[in-house]
């Protein structure tokens, strides 16, 4: 009946991505409530063209933090718990990582994860304005030069998560890669309306970052805050300084 309903032809239910992403309007809380968890936020209460409202998401209105590629939701879940004043949204594309987070997040209020990619989240479903504080632990580094293309972190990327993020908000980032560390720094420091703050954080270690300290890797690390427009000024002039020295 369902089946027929959403439009599949065959019994492709057990394809839970196909599913959770063609169920219809009102259909969805029934889907999700046997498929994952009442953490994840069905596709009623957003849509692809508007922005999403976090009030109506979490039920209440508080600071906002995002994590981007939350994975199996260890560092979201276990940040959300030090902190319950805050919101916390995962942000994940993969299905079974999604289900690890949902089961982590069930007793917890102030976390909602989301099923998109990062990107498209930033740029066109979180508000302007609306982040405190990004976390993006361990991007997928793309270590062969032809698929450097497939990186989240691009200049386009930055001014995206720029305009989500409220003055003074933040986007943490963390990577074990350092050429990729190299670029981003680079990226970051000729996107206007960053300052580049010192890492000085006490974090609940996310999944990669047990594996990558377990393997004995460096971690870097990078603080962007953003910053007023005369902070960003003066970032730019001095930027053009350099240049002329
Ligand atoms: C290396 S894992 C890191 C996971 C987690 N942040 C941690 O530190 O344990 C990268 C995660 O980002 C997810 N991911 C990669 N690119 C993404 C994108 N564009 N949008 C959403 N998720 C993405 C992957 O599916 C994966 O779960």
């Amino acid at each position: 009946m369902l089946i027929n309903r959403i439009g599949l032809t065959k019994d492709e239910t057990q394809n839970d991505q196909v599913f959770l992403l063609s169920v219809p309007a009102g259909e969805d809380s029934l889907a999700h409530r046997r498929h994952v968890c009442s953490r994840v936020i069905p596709q009623s209460q957003f849509s692809l063209t508007n922005w999403l409202d976090p009030e109506k998401v979490f039920g209440r209105k508080a600071p906002l933090h995002v994590d981007l590629g939350c994975g199996d939701g260890s560092f979201l879940c276990a940040l959300a718990q030090r902190l319950p004043d805050k919101n916390f949204l995962g942000i994940e594309r993969l299905l079974s990582r999604i289900r690890s987070s949902a089961r982590k997040a069930a007793s917890l209020d102030n976390v909602r994860i989301l099923q998109m990619e990062s990107f498209y989240a930033v740029r066109y479903l979180l508000p302007a304005e609306s982040v405190e504080t990004f976390y993006l632990l361990f991007p997928d580094p793309w270590p062969k030069r032809r698929h450097h293309r497939r990186r989240i972190v691009t200049p386009d990327f930055l001014k995206s998560v720029h305009v989500a993020l409220e003055y003074n908000g933040v986007i943490y980032i963390a990577t074990d890669h350092l050429d990729y560390f190299r670029k981003i720094r680079k990226i970051a420091a000729s996107t206007p309306g960053f300052a580049i703050d010192d890492v000085d954080l006490d974090l609940p270690q996310s999944r990669f970052w047990l594996i990558f300290e377990q393997k004995s890797a460096t971690i870097y690390w990078l603080a962007l805050r953003k910053v007023s427009d005369s902070e960003a000024y003066t970032k730019i002039a001095k930027f053009f300084e350099q240049l002329r020295e």
